[in-house]
């Protein structure tokens, strides 16, 4: 079985690990041209992780995977416009940022979003995704929510493929076509 721990349970000296918070801010490559490559979304984010938002997968005593959860208005990353502005200076700082926001606020309509799901490539197909995902359907679950719901891009076949394979189901085509995603939704049973 595959531990997985809410990332806000590890220790502080634990959650200063600089490769902890590359795992972390490796994602959202989509919003590349507003936050930069990986290394340039770990300055912008790496000191402003939600930790509560994360689950972690380990394997050998490494993390090798992360599912990133959005919920009650608060996503994985703090909104901080400071660690913008000293990257790409005031103007396309102040700008970038707010495209950003209005990225995150997006999200908001959702009660309950995966907001990411990554697995170190090394780790990949061992089930470790597979266990995030029923660690995050839990996670919602005792706290009452009905259901999960994720933004899978319309490029991503194999991710698509997994969360059908873990009893998710695509919801109909949006009218707008942009962002380029797909929405789908997994019903968990609320536990007491
Ligand atoms: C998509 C991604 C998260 C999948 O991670 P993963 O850990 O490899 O996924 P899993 O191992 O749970 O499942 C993949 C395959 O391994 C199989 N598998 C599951 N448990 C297994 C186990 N214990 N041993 C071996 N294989 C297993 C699954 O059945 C699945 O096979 P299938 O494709 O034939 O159905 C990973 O490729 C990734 O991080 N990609 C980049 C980021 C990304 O695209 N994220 C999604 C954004 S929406």
């Amino acid at each position: 079985m595959v531990p997985i721990v809410q990332g806000s349970s590890l220790t502080p000296d634990l959650l200063t690990d600089p490769g902890l918070s590359r795992l972390v801010t490796e994602g959202r490559g989509s919003l590349a041209f507003i936050i930069g490559n990986a290394a340039c979304r770990q300055r912008l984010l790496g000191a402003s992780i939600h930790w509560d938002r994360i689950l972690l997968a380990f394997e050998d005593g490494q993390a090798v995977g992360y599912a990133a959860l959005k919920y009650q208005m608060r996503g994985p990353f703090a909104l901080r416009v400071k660690p913008f502005v000293r990257e790409f200076g005031w103007l396309s700082g102040t700008l970038r940022f707010a495209a950003f926001c209005l990225s995150e606020c997006r999200e908001w309509r959702y009660p309950f979003l995966l907001y990411g799901l990554r697995v170190s490539r090394s780790a990949r197909n061992h089930g470790i995704a597979s266990a995030l995902l029923q660690a995050c359907s839990k996670h919602a679950a005792t706290r009452g929510f009905r259901a999960v719901y994720l933004e899978v891009p319309l490029a991503n076949d194999r991710a698509r493929h997994l969360y059908l394979q873990n009893g998710f189901s695509l919801l109909r085509k949006r009218w707008v076509p942009w962002p380029p995603v797909r929405t789908m939704r997994r019903y968990v049973e609320t536990q007491p």
